[in-house]
């Protein structure tokens, strides 16, 4: 890895064994794009790849010059309102009303390692050596406005890290309209754009089409980052799919409102857009004020989507996520929430931990309903003391029945919201998002705090620290279940209201952070009404997620193979639930629901006691399954095989470091009469490896699995006994590898 600087070209080139990253100062002290892909020679000059040509119609920025026209240069940090009429990264509102902006490079800094960025979370470094960054500061000379844009180049995988700083070093107060975490100039178009969308219940599902001249975006003005779009996009070539092929994968660290955007232009080069949205966004600069911008993660592969999917698998798991439970297998947990609801006593609840205790769950969870006076949605919310007469002794007299049980205690908070009902209200009624003189909306009778006040967020942390402090709590699940409606803060003045949702977001990030610094063993696991705020922002502090509210494994395949795109395995939450599923009312086999939740965090979302014997002897096992397993199901290296986007198969499979062991997942949505033979090829093997199936014993070399192909058409080799017919849609497999000697070469 390393950054050069070539003083007579002034180009920077910034390289890995992967990527080149290369850029260059322009004639005018813009600075200028000139390549990202596949690492390339170092040379000097680079100049040839500055392409001007005089056009038709167009504007330039010098009298005499008639090749610097913006429109047609690719650029780092592109402005709008001279010659450049494409989509801009950055707009400052100035108080003569102008909003251009002239930004020249003025100087450099290299380094080895990353430095954080204040109040946001973002990739990190452990080590110096494990990357090497780039400051490049530029001004704008009439306003005074500094602008430091940061590029990280890691020393593994094809990474590149990005985020910029504003800082106002004029005279005069400022308002900053946009400000982008990350402008990428692309030299053509010839790319396909994949998208992570849905709605509730309905997350993350992947939807491709062709990048078109004009304006192709996802985004949430919602916020949070939303279960409608995902704060993540990927640029493939038409030929790449999920095994080879160049693919960039962008991803935004950020929580709230967002904008992922490419422009197509008239002479097809394509300028992609990530960051905070502008729609609305508004912040007011004072003199010496910065504003920090979020990060924005680039990840380029030739390895097609699942090299991208697994670099950034590697680099969220290790270097964006941290603390205690960062490299740990995460406990096999059980939920109340769909056994009970909010009809539940501490009697009963203790009756459902005793059974999933009896059949190896380690942590139970008690969700919504524990608080105040909360006995359904309209009232409690804010109130985050027990309910007495639910908890005779609270949450630390429940917490030690569970632990006296041998399992561990977890406990359900959602932090930002408040029921007009409550006592946090009453007594604060000024502390929600509210227009003056407007009505107020809400969702699922619920109003947000404003958590852009500091006051709001230090009373949530004394009523959240408290129960942690008292009580054996080791897991919370932090839910946030609605979305952000007349958006204004009451302690803000009427120029700063532009800032209310990204200062929200960071009341959000300064809780999390005080709460997993002072409480740093439990686990944190976030939930947006499921998977409404599933992003990378939330997994710096909260290393899972609940993926959706959807715990359908059929429904699951789909939204579980979505996130797998852009986020570990490690991070998807996904239980095991009853049938007829609460939310689709589909019956599937119980082996089957297991065999999606696996591919996660795992866990129960039942009361176990209601299952028969049988069932509890199913569940025993499949808990003793993910003890043996969790460890490469959730750390090893994933690989999509065959969509469920695609068809009625669904294929996945997780290999240890080491390749000695591999899992396989094979789902059939619905059973069809007489059916062809079929094969699924598998990767990511040791060619010369022999490889035993654990439950029926038959092996093959590696190199066959992969290039011959896993045998799956059914009554044949490997299929395992489960599958006996009993069964016919919805069915599922898991093949367990295990790398063995081949009895040939003894
Ligand atoms: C949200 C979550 C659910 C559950 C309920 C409780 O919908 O996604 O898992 O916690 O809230 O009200």
């Amino acid at each position: 890895m390393s950054i050069i600087y070539q003083e007579n070209t002034k180009t920077f080139h910034l390289y890995n064994q992967e990527i080149s990253y290369i850029m260059t100062v322009l004639p005018n002290g813009h600075m200028g794009q000139l390549y990202f892909g596949k690492r390339v020679h170092h040379r000097a000059d680079y100049s040839y790849l500055y392409e001007t040509n005089s056009r038709p119609m167009a504007s330039y920025v010098f009298e005499d010059d008639h090749s610097l026209s913006l429109e047609h240069i690719k650029q780092e940090y592109g402005v709008y309102g001279t010659t450049d009429y494409r989509r801009p990264a950055i707009e400052i509102l100035q108080q003569n009303g102008s909003r251009l902006c002239d930004f020249r490079y003025r100087s450099h800094e290299i380094f080895f390692g990353k430095p954080g960025l204040s109040g946001l979370p973002a990739t990190y470094v452990e080590e110096e050596r494990e990357a090497e960054t780039l400051r490049l500061t530029l001004e704008d000379p009439l306003t005074g406005v500094g602008l430091e844009l940061l590029y990280t180049i890691f020393a593994e995988g094809g990474i590149l890290a990005r985020s910029a700083k504003v800082n106002n070093g004029g005279k005069e107060t400022l308002h900053l309209t946009t400000a982008m975490s990350l402008c990428m100039d692309l030299p053509d178009c010839d790319y396909e754009w994949l998208q992570l969308s849905g709605a509730w219940a309905r997350e993350r599902h992947v939807k491709v089409r062709k990048l078109e001249q004009g304006i192709q975006a996802v985004d949430s003005r919602r916020g949070n980052s939303s279960h409608e779009h995902n704060p993540f996009i990927v640029l493939k070539r038409p030929g790449a799919d999920e095994f080879q092929g160049e693919v960039i994968g962008f991803s935004l660290i950020y929580s709230g409102n967002f904008l992922a955007q490419a422009e197509v232009d008239t002479h097809d080069t394509t300028r992609v857009l990530l960051g905070i949205h502008p729609m609305g966004f508004d912040w007011q600069l004072e003199t010496g004020e910065s504003f920090q911008t979020p990060e924005a993660v680039m990840v380029y592969s030739e390895q097609g989507l699942n090299g991208m999917s697994q670099t950034f698998h590697r680099l969220y798991q290790k270097r964006l996520a941290r603390g205690y439970w960062r490299d740990r297998v995460r406990p096999i947990l059980n939920n109340n929430w769909e056994a009970t609801y909010f009809d539940f006593t501490e009697d009963r609840l203790v009756e459902i931990a005793k059974k999933a205790k009896e059949c190896g769950v380690e942590l139970f969870v008690l969700d919504d309903g524990w608080f105040g006076r909360r006995s359904n949605d309209h009232t409690g919310l804010g109130d985050w003391v027990a309910n007495p007469e639910r908890l005779s002794c609270g949450i630390t007299g429940l917490a030690e029945r569970i632990e006296a049980l041998g399992m561990k205690f977890g406990l359900w908070f959602e932090p930002e919201m408040v029921n007009k009902d409550s006592d946090l209200y009453r007594k604060h009624p000024d502390w929600i998002l509210a227009a003056p003189g407007r009505s107020s909306s809400h969702g699922r009778n619920q109003y947000v705090l404003d958590f852009s006040r500091e006051e709001v967020v230090g009373c949530i942390y004394e009523m959240m620290a408290k129960i942690l402090s008292e009580a054996k709590v080791s897991y919370i699940k932090w839910d946030m279940n609605r979305s952000i409606t007349e958006c204004y803060s009451q302690a803000l003045p009427p120029q700063r209201q532009g800032e209310v949702f990204h200062r929200y977001i960071l009341g959000v990030y300064a809780l999390y952070e005080r709460l997993t610094a002072q409480f740093p063993q439990v686990l944190f696991e976030s939930c947006a009404s499921g998977g409404g705020r599933f992003d990378p922002g939330l997994l710096y502090y909260a290393p899972q997620g609940w993926a959706s509210d959807d715990s359908d494994a059929i429904e699951r395949l789909k939204i579980q193979y979505g996130t797998s795109y852009c986020y570990p395995i490690s991070s998807i939450g996904s239980h095991v639930s009853v049938i007829p599923n609460h939310q689709v009312f589909r019956n599937t086999p119980l082996h089957t629901r297991a065999n999606v939740a696996y591919f996660g965090t795992f866990g129960y979302e039942l009361d176990l006691n209601r299952l028969t014997v049988e069932e509890q002897r199913m569940v025993r096992e499949q808990i003793d399954f993910m003890k043996t397993y969790r460890h490469l199901l959730q750390f090893g290296t994933f690989y999509r095989l065959v969509s469920p986007f695609d068809g009625n198969i669904t294929c996945w499979m997780t290999v240890s470091e080491d390749q000695t062991e591999a899992i396989v997942g094979w789902y059939r949505t619905l059973s069809h009469v007489n059916m062809p033979y079929t094969r699924v090829r598998l990767h990511g093997l040791n060619p010369d490896f022999y490889y035993e199936e654990q439950r029926t014993g038959i092996s093959w070399f590696g190199d066959e699995l992969m290039h011959i192909g896993l045998i799956t058409t059914d009554g044949m080799a490997g299929q395992v006994e489960e599958n006996t017919g009993e069964y016919g849609d919805f069915d599922s497999r898991l093949y367990v590898l295990k790398a063995v000697r081949c009895p040939e070469e003894v």
